[in-house]
């Protein structure tokens, strides 16, 4: 089987942390890596949406519609107030744009980003395989719902990449979840079936507050996870009353 990507960075939910995202673009060039895929949620909770969705479409092969994509293009599904909040903050960020052309050349971006993307080697989605833009696949699901990963495991190959959650790790077909420091930050690929979630770049949840993605070579997918100036974006999120403060103090203890 051909690689189609070669060297891949694999990046998600950078909802417009720019701090972060910076970050993540610095480290992937030191590395010299050259493809980067991201899994959606570009968008939505941080002070940078503009920002992050043009250096996404500047760096990326192809970015998938995240939840917080497809709200802000068509309406916020199933969000608690502080987001639908931040949403429609987001929406008016693309609807006041003063420059017409870059107004709707950004709009048809968004409302055109793919569910989906399949290669020889793994197919990945923002959310989950059966319902890539919401479904949450979450480490206690293996105890409170075992059987829907049974279903979710019957709808790829080999590996599912996804984000969603902003919970890094690795299920296996068990199931089973390892976090990224239970892996020591490296899964090495054997023929096991595996859904790789590769956290979150701009709201980690897993009370670690760096900055998370993942690199994908020939043997073995490694997590990163780096630090970033979080205060500048606290300080950003303090400063647009139409994002809760929270939306920033989150961002400090990673949750
Ligand atoms: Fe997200």
């Amino acid at each position: 089987m051909e690689r189609e990507f070669g060297m891949l960075a694999i990046v998600s939910d950078i909802h417009g942390n720019l701090e972060a995202f910076s970050t993540v673009l610095e480290e992937i060039d030191r590395r010299g890596v050259e493809n980067i895929l991201c899994l959606g949620d570009v968008v939505g909770y941080g002070p940078n949406p503009m920002e992050c969705l043009d250096l996404v479409r500047e760096r990326c092969r192809a970015s998938l519609m995240g939840n917080h994509d497809f709200a802000v293009f068509y309406e916020p599904f199933n969000f608690n107030s502080g987001a639908e909040t931040a949403c429609y903050w987001t929406r008016s960020q693309f609807e006041n744009d003063p420059d017409p052309v870059r107004r709707a050349d950004r709009w048809k971006h968004l409302g055109n980003l793919p569910v989906r993307v399949r290669t020889n080697e793994f197919v990945a989605v923002h959310a989950s395989p059966r319902r890539p833009i919401n479904e949450y696949i979450f480490p206690d699901d293996i105890y409170t719902n075992p059987s829907k990963f049974v279903s979710i495991f019957e709808r790829f190959d080999r590996l599912c990449f996804v984000g969603h959650t902003h919970v890094p790790g690795v299920f296996l077909e068990g199931p089973d979840f390892y976090s990224p420091d239970e892996l020591d930050y490296k899964f090495e690929l054997t023929d096991e079936k595996a859904i790789i979630n590769v956290g979150s770049v701009g709201q980690p949840r897993d009370r670690d507050p760096r900055t998370s993605f993942v690199v994908v070579s020939e043997s073995a997918i490694e997590f990163i996870r780096l630090p970033y100036d979080v205060d500048t974006t606290v300080r950003k999120v303090e400063q647009i009353d139409e994002l809760d403060n929270f939306l920033g103090t989150r961002l400090l203890d990673g949750r």
